[in-house]
């Protein structure tokens, strides 16, 4: 496919960043569409592990990475991000990484605001990482863009201009004194703006240039569809839109460009901070699949809420996202667990509703219906990543097998991957290998 978009089907941390450097290779440009270093995209190649919050997926495939106008950047984790790749041997330069210039920097301020806030009365169990902040500032018109950062002179006139109104919020709304002041934030940032000016791009342009001109375009999602700030579970969503028409919107080109879109299906769900999980499992086998799939934040270290996959939620993003495919992850961390639940439908006020609820006082009321399916034992994986090559899903165990198939009947939507460890090379594809 030409365009494809990568997304998450769930709460985010299904294992998309994988996906994305897997399928790379395909494609002649990453394009990373919104959020920021909220996320934690976690890729293992030949034993060595990437851990990415800002950088495309792509980088290490060294293809051309993008991050588009949607993203909001901390060139402070831009920075590190970028030097961790220069120690090991794979620089990322501006032949490789290109920063649009719309795109909206993440400030101090934006940071000690998000911690401030999340002491207050509505607790949303954000990374902390100044993301919700950062696109208020944006839709407000205070922001500092790319293009600022990296041109002294823009840089000085968006700190005249921002500074005193988030300095004087910060102190009188969230009693925060410590803000670095104008000239140390000037010169922080300058630095880091000197540093960055050769990666200033259009990327709406170029996006629009490589597709008119054959070339491959691949999508990544960060966070997820029910973490959406539209059509997630309001208020305890992230910011941005992760779901897939943002891609086009983001990354600056026509909806008509996208040909193709992906969700990746955790074999289970997981969840980061508060709100709403109704197939949540609070008991001992949550902190057995917990342990099993190291589920704690990239970002945070957070243990992850864990709960039972939910078709419904599935459902829920094929409508808004329109899905061509799913990738599954993290099948080989369910080995052991003696029934699956599967949530297909829910009881609430009443009455089987077959939709994942999305109105609050639904939500809150909603006890998951379950299908229970039989679980299978522990397996070489390793052998059935080798076997696929032929035999496709058939080298799965059976039960693992009949898992697949199930989220694939209940969909409707095929499966094209099942990733069963963390390795780049751990995962089997749906035919025989190209
Ligand atoms: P924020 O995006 O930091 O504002 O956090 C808002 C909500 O989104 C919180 O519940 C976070 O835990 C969640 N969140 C943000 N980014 C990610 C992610 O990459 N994976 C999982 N949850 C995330």
């Amino acid at each position: 496919m030409p365009s494809t978009v990568i997304l998450g089907a769930q709460w985010g941390d299904e294992g998309k960043g994988k996906l994305v450097d897997y399928f790379s290779d395909r494609y002649d440009v990453i394009v990373r569409y919104q959020g920021g270093n909220n996320a934690g995209h976690t890729v293992q190649v030949a034993g060595m592990t990437y851990k990415m919050h800002l950088l495309p997926s792509g980088v290490i495939r060294r293809k051309r990475s993008l991050i588009a106008s949607g993203v909001v950047v901390d060139p402070r984790v831009l920075k590190q991000e970028t030097d961790f790749f220069t120690r090991h041997g794979l620089e990322i330069g501006p032949d490789i990484l290109g920063v649009d210039f719309r795109a909206h920097i993440i400030m101090p301020w934006h940071t000690f605001w998000d911690a401030a806030r999340e002491k207050g009365t509505q607790k949303i169990g954000t990374t902390g990482r100044g993301i919700g902040p950062v696109y208020e500032s944006k839709a407000a018109r205070v922001g500092v863009r790319f293009e600022d950062l990296v041109k002294p002179e823009s840089l000085k006139a968006a700190l005249e201009h921002c500074y005193p109104f988030h300095a004087r919020t910060l102190k009188e709304i969230f009693g925060v004194n410590e803000l670095p002041s104008l000239e140390e934030t000037f010169k922080q940032y300058n630095e880091l703006g000197k540093q960055f000016r050769p990666y200033l791009c259009d990327a709406s342009i170029e996006i629009d240039q490589a597709l008119k001109n054959g070339k491959n375009v691949l999508f990544e999602g960060a966070q997820a569809t029910l973490l959406d700030n539209n059509f997630g579970t309001y208020p305890y969503v992230t910011s941005s839109q992760p779901i897939a028409a943002n891609a086009a919107a983001s990354a600056g080109i026509s909806p008509k460009l996208i040909s193709a879109v992906e969700a990746v299906v955790k074999a289970y769900a997981t969840r980061v901070g508060e709100g709403p999980f109704p197939t949540e499992l609070k008991d001992e086998l949550g902190e057995q699949i917990r342990k099993r799939g190291n589920e704690y934040g990239t970002t945070t270290g957070r243990p992850r809420r864990v709960g039972w996959l939910d078709l419904t939620a599935v459902e829920l993003g094929k409508r808004l996202n329109g899905y061509d495919g799913i990738h599954i992850t993290k099948l080989d961390v369910l080995a052991g667990v003696k029934k699956l639940n599967v949530c297909t439908a829910y009881q609430t006020n009443g009455k089987k509703i077959n939709y994942f609820p999305t109105q609050h006082d639904e939500l809150e009321k909603a006890k998951p219906v379950f299908e229970t399916l039989p679980g299978f034992e522990e397996y070489d994986w390793q052998e059935a990543c080798r076997k696929s090559a032929k035999e496709g899903f058939n080298a799965l165990p059976n039960n693992a097998r009949k898992y697949v198939e199930f989220i694939e009947k209940q969909s409707g939507v095929p499966v094209l991957s099942v990733s069963v460890g963390p390795g780049r090379e751990e995962i089997l594809l749906r035919g025989a290998k190209a």
